[in-house]
């Protein structure tokens, strides 16, 4: 017989297997196939700081309150992120990418889970340092819209410019970290002439289609949140984005190792987590 633990695990995971089903049925996003932990963690979370006692009641305030449903995606959707985040990697873009990058006449970037932007702006930041930018096109992506909206606006508190100072240092930043912004009073505000080669657009990984003809996929921290099956998935959707000898590159935690797909990638280097996709063999 179960124990009585055991049978509110097996109803909260019903549940929340429900939950989740409503918010494809009624939103269209499809958090499915994320991780089952991650999942679970945020909706206790979500219990935790409101008045609902089970996650039955969080499904009814979903479908009969329409603004709820923005919580429930915020709550969903980490967006965690750091100017120069892991600068190990961005030191490997610069020795291990970027001479190649310098052959082509135009550069095709996107950034899928951009979150509110800090990693597109440190890579226009490299790319301008490297005489790059002006001949490349940027797609900086996420589901999350208030995020885009915060990539859009480049402005980030001032507390934490020390941190990204010295996280640029480390990445092999050329200049000084202060020449790409300008501080007002609590804040500071990206240079305009970043911005200028990047689009900020909404894409769900799970559910909208490839970029086409991209030379570097870079897609930190995202992936980790998703179960092994929507992993392989979203992989699928980058090889096919990117040209033969295109770069996919991933956060520290991930790896293309376990990928159903990994024999299709050549590794550039598996500590930085950054890959390159094979010229076909006949
Ligand atoms: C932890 S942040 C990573 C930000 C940045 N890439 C970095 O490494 O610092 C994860 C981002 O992935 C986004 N995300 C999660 N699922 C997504 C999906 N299905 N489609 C697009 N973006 C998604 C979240 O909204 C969030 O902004």
């Amino acid at each position: 017989m179960k124990s009585k633990q055991e049978l509110l695990n097996e109803n909260e995971n019903i549940e929340i297997e429900l939950f989740l089903q409503a918010i494809y049925m009624k939103f269209g996003y499809d958090f499915r196939n994320y991780g089952k932990a991650h999942i679970k963690r945020r909706v206790r979370h979500r219990l935790t700081v409101s008045d609902f006692n089970s996650v039955s009641e969080l499904i009814h305030k979903l479908l009969y309150d329409h603004m709820f449903y923005q919580d429930v995606l915020q709550d969903l959707s980490i967006t965690v992120t750091e100017m120069f985040r892991d600068p190990d990697f961005y030191l490997a873009v610069r020795k291990e990418v970027v001479a190649l990058l310098k052959t082509y006449p135009f550069i095709k970037i996107w950034h899928a889970g951009c979150a509110t932007g800090e990693e597109v702006y440190s890579m226009a930041i490299l790319l301008k340092e490297e005489g790059l930018l002006k001949r490349s096109q940027i797609y900086a992506t996420d589901f999350n819209q208030m995020a885009l909206q915060k990539a859009r606006n480049g402005i980030y508190p001032i507390d934490r410019i020390k941190e990204y100072t010295q996280n640029y240092q480390k990445s092999g930043g050329k200049a000084s970290f202060s020449d790409y912004y300008s501080a007002r009073y609590e804040s500071v505000i990206l240079n305009e002439s970043l911005r200028e080669n990047i689009v900020f657009a909404d894409h769900n990984l799970v559910t909208d289609g490839v970029f086409g003809e991209m030379n570097m996929v870079i897609c930190r921290n995202v992936m980790i949140y998703f179960d092994k099956e929507l992993q392989d998935k979203v992989i699928r959707l980058f090889y096919d984005s990117l040209v033969p000898g295109g770069f996919l590159c991933l956060g520290s935690k991930e790896s293309l190792r376990f990928a159903s797909l990994a024999d299709r990638f050549d590794v550039t280097t598996e500590r930085q987590k950054i890959y390159r996709k094979k010229f076909e063999t006949l």
